[in-house]
């Protein structure tokens, strides 16, 4: 195993959320304050969009462990539901007992709700919707998680809701229909892949958390890390576990860039040419057009009429883009 060669506790980059491994940049502690902000905000929805992978579950299990002691929260993970279905999750994540009547009426399902937001709203409580993969609800359910905004009484809403998703919630809460919940959203934050100093102070945070005591990736291992994964947190813990694998496996303490791409290429079984091949054949394709262009434009002169009559004459003829050269031919 990989770990007591590096002089590590465990490994350090498991998939597995683990709050231990967490590292606040600059953009999950945003992300984290919009959700805190929208808690405390009343009435109204908070989102919270990022592609796959880049820490919006890890950033609501940051938010659950520091609730405030005065909310209680309704967590809803799988949101692929009925209208009906999701009433009774929430009901469910509230404590709220729900009999065979409820589970028959939609009405009902609302009116049960509306009572225990009213009692958490009377202990002087505030209840909290929170649906990860928001993207996945269809828009009759969201027309739903609107209607429960309604909840209210003369001064204020009874339920905050904060809906965390993939860009295409975004789409989705633009879908005319939805417009009326669209006008509701008070507060959108969109988390954006780590940047490469992230990138880099986050492999480096999770190796020390997991004991590390030296530093086994060079810079240049570092730079492809975060070009590989595009700074997504879930891809570099993919490339990374296995760099430290492939590293023990070729029995050396030094991760190199080469060796990163090689396991990035045996985990997404493609080839990952270095950044510099990128480049050198970026310029051969931009030296070829160049000299097709040139070689068009030779060719496309070369077979010009030749000149006669006046230099007016071969101006009009080539018109305005060659007709310095033209001109300057009937002159020699
Ligand atoms: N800020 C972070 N600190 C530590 N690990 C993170 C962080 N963000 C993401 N990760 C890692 O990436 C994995 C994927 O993150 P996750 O929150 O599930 O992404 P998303 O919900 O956006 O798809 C997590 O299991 C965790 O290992
Ligand atoms: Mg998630």
């Amino acid at each position: 195993m990989y770990t007591s060669y590096f002089g590590l506790g465990e490994k350090p980059f498991s998939i597995t959320p683990d709050p231990r491994y967490l590292y606040m940049s600059g953009r999950h502690a945003e992300a984290l304050a919009h959700l805190l902000y929208g808690i405390n905000e009343s009435g109204g929805f908070v989102q919270l969009t990022g592609e796959v992978g880049t820490g919006k579950t890890t950033v609501v299990r940051t938010l659950l462990s520091r609730m405030p002691a005065h909310a209680d929260v309704a967590l809803i993970l799988n949101p692929r539901v009925t209208p009906a279905e999701f009433l009774q999750s929430i009901c469910e994540e509230l404590g709220v007992p729900i009999g065979d009547a409820e589970r028959r009426s939609l009405k009902l399902l609302v009116d049960a709700l509306n009572r225990r937001l009213l009692s958490a709203h009377a202990a002087g409580r505030r209840v909290v919707l929170i649906v990860d993969e928001a993207q996945n609800l269809s828009p009759a359910v969201l027309e739903h998680v609107r209607l429960l905004t309604n909840l209210e009484t003369p001064t204020q809403k009874l339920l905050q809701i904060l809906l965390i998703g993939q860009p295409e919630l975004r789409a989705l809460l633009d879908l005319p229909e939805l417009r009326q919940l669209a006008q509701r959203v008070t507060g959108r934050y969109h988390l954006e892949p780590l940047n490469r100093e992230e990138t880099r102070h986050y492999v480096r945070h999770r190796m020390r958390v997991a004991g590390a005591t030296t530093d086994p990736f060079t810079a240049g291992a570092l730079r492809e890390v975060h070009r590989i994964s595009g700074g997504i947190p879930r891809v570099i813990n993919v490339c990374c576990d296995r760099a430290l694998l492939g590293a023990y496996s070729s029995e050396t303490r030094k991760l190199t860039a080469r060796l990163v791409r090689r396991a990035a290429g045996e985990v997404y079984g493609r080839r990952f040419a270095p950044a510099w091949l990128g480049w050198i054949a970026a310029a051969v394709v931009a030296l070829g057009a160049v000299t097709a262009l040139v070689g068009g434009w030779r060719a496309w002169h070369d077979g010009l009429p030749a000149p006669s009559g006046t230099p007016d004459d071969a101006a009009r003829a080539v018109g305005p883009i060659a007709r310095g050269p033209a001109t300057a031919r009937t002159t020699d």
